[in-house]
């Protein structure tokens, strides 16, 4: 299988990257950690974790794919000829499977309220208090188990979970370039094109007649005057190396799958620049210039920290007051979430193919047979999120465990192999084959050295944080929560079952003399 053109698997990349953390999830982070010094240590991750770990993943990715590997655990054996190695490759399939189970279910809620712009439900009638009760009922938050009392009928969310399950799975099953090549060429222009619209409408708009104070201007300062007390906060710091992580689809084992697809002589390195530059003009360009000006001057200051504390109430709870106000507000609101859902499916799809893979290569299923598998383990790890929806508790634990935790855990891995293991001369061989982009030497001690021990000190920062208020540790006190643990126990359970399949996968390879040519290497 291979990517049919180099175009292609550069908007497939980007699609990955580009979701619903550049639009929700960033805004929110800016705001809550420094506002424009916030920039300051995101740049720094930038450099420091992102661009250099996304290269070493392009290039393990190539270098597995060469020698007739797509998924991690089969990449990690030939980077690593270490029994143990293939075991570390299980967590690049744990991340993106289990980071699926509730990134369809926001997914959902885009493609929802789209829908409810175009029938207009959206724009009836609701002030600040009825979004914020039309989104805690949309999305089940009043009690565990309300999606699923059918006491007024199906609940519309279940029905676009439904349906994007259905749009995800039929675009991976027909495969990497008829699927999601051919989607992610569609989809990137598109959402620029929807997601311009919305910059320019946001950006002319006059200021608050009732408040002149709540212009675009001011707006503008409200996300990005900088805090720099900020800075001395290391909580600052991990927010933004896990932005980083998140937005780039870097350390989830997207990218190492995705690069074992590209043909062998083809420039690796500014393929992984041009799609990481991308990922930064929608975070940063669009996405940091969209939501929060927007908000602010429908709503001022005071209400709209009121809803800076989560992403999602950022999302679903002020920028509908914002496009009932907004001349044009039905068309504006359906292209914004209709963009949020082009953004989120280009990214959930690259979450599906990287397991998928390893069920065919590890497993010897077919594609249809992957497609089941992962349909049937996606399906029940999203219900134990739609379930426990009061407050949205199931998704955030799965969140953190895999989308904060997990993560860095992976990282450090990648690095650790790529720097350590392949060693940097080989990986830099491998990224220099083909490339007219040559990567500064320094790039390579920085992933062998610094990388690591950024991604250690995170790891311990995040193990060794304090509940300021108790005293207690926050991990300790987060697994003293049943669905916190809960949550814990799924993770840890997929990982156990991945490693299960591993270890045939494992015997298989040998059988099927995989490794024979390696020996001689
Ligand atoms: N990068 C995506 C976003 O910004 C999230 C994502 C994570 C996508 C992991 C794929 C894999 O929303």
């Amino acid at each position: 299988m291979q990517w049919g053109t180099r175009l292609g698997v550069i908007m497939a990349v980007a699609g990955s990257a580009v979701g619903l953390g550049n639009f929700l999830r960033f805004p929110g982070k800016a705001v809550e950690n420094g506002g424009g010094a916030f920039m300051i240590p995101y740049f720094v991750a930038l450099l420091l974790v992102g661009i250099p770990l996304c290269w070493a993943e392009w290039a393990m990715g190539r270098y597995g794919g060469r020698r007739g590997f797509n998924s991690a655990p089969g990449i990690f054996s030939v980077l690593w000829r270490n029994p143990l190695a293939k075991y570390l490759g299980a967590f690049a399939l744990l991340i993106p499977l289990t980071v699926y189970f509730y990134y369809i279910v926001i997914e959902a809620w885009c493609l929802g309220y789209a829908w409810n712009y175009l029938t207009g439900d959206l724009m009836q009638g609701k002030n600040v208090e009825g979004y914020k009760s039309f989104f805690v009922e949309y999305s089940g938050q009043g009690a565990d188990g309300s999606l699923f009392s059918f006491a007024n009928g199906v609940p519309q969310l279940l029905i676009f979970v439904a349906i994007v399950f259905l749009l995800n799975f039929a675009l991976v099953y027909r495969g990497l370039s008829k699927g999601i090549e051919m989607f992610c060429n569609l989809a990137m222009p598109t959402m620029a094109v929807c997601a311009v619209c919305v910059l320019v409408r946001v950006l002319t708009l006059p200021p608050n007649p009732a408040n002149a104070e709540q212009s675009v201007a001011n707006g503008l300062g409200f996300m990005w005057n900088p805090n720099y007390d900020a800075l001395w906060d290391p909580a600052t710091w991990l927010a933004a190396a896990g932005q980083i992580f998140f937005t780039l689809s870097v350390g989830f084992g997207v990218i190492i799958n995705y690069a074992s697809y590209v043909k062998p002589k083809e420039d690796i390195a500014l393929s992984g620049l041009t799609a990481t530059s991308i990922n930064e003009f929608f975070e940063v360009c669009l996405g940091g210039l969209i939501t929060i000006p927007a908000a602010f001057i429908f709503l001022g200051a005071v209400t709209l920290t009121s809803f800076t504390g989560s992403s999602f109430s950022l999302g679903f709870n002020a920028l509908p007051n914002v496009f009932a106000e907004m001349p044009g507000g039905q068309f504006f609101g359906f292209l914004w979430f209709f963009m949020l859902f082009l953004a989120a499916i280009t990214s959930s799809v690259s979450m599906l193919q990287p397991v998928m893979a390893f069920f065919e290569e590890g497993l010897g299923v077919k594609r249809f047979g992957s497609t089941v598998i992962m349909f049937l383990l996606t399906t029940l790890g999203t219900l134990f999120v739609l379930y426990y929806s009061q407050g949205l508790r199931g998704l955030d634990s799965i969140d953190f465990w895999s989308g904060e935790l997990f993560i860095v855990v992976l990282a450090l891995i990648q690095c650790l192999i790529y720097g350590w293991v392949l060693g940097i001369d080989r990986g830099k061989e491998e990224l220099d084959d083909g490339a007219k982009l040559a990567v500064p030497g320094f790039v390579h001690l920085v992933i062998k050295f610094i990388s690591p021990a950024f991604l250690a000190w995170i790891l311990v920062a995040m193990l060794m944080s304090k509940n300021t208020a108790t005293g207690a540790y926050k991990i300790v006190e987060k697994l003293q929560d049943p669905l916190q643990a809960t949550g814990f126990g799924i993770v840890v359970g997929c990982i156990v079952l991945l490693w299960v399949m591993v270890f045939f996968a494992g015997q298989r390879w040998v059988r099927q003399g995989r490794y024979a040519a390696l020996d001689k290497e």
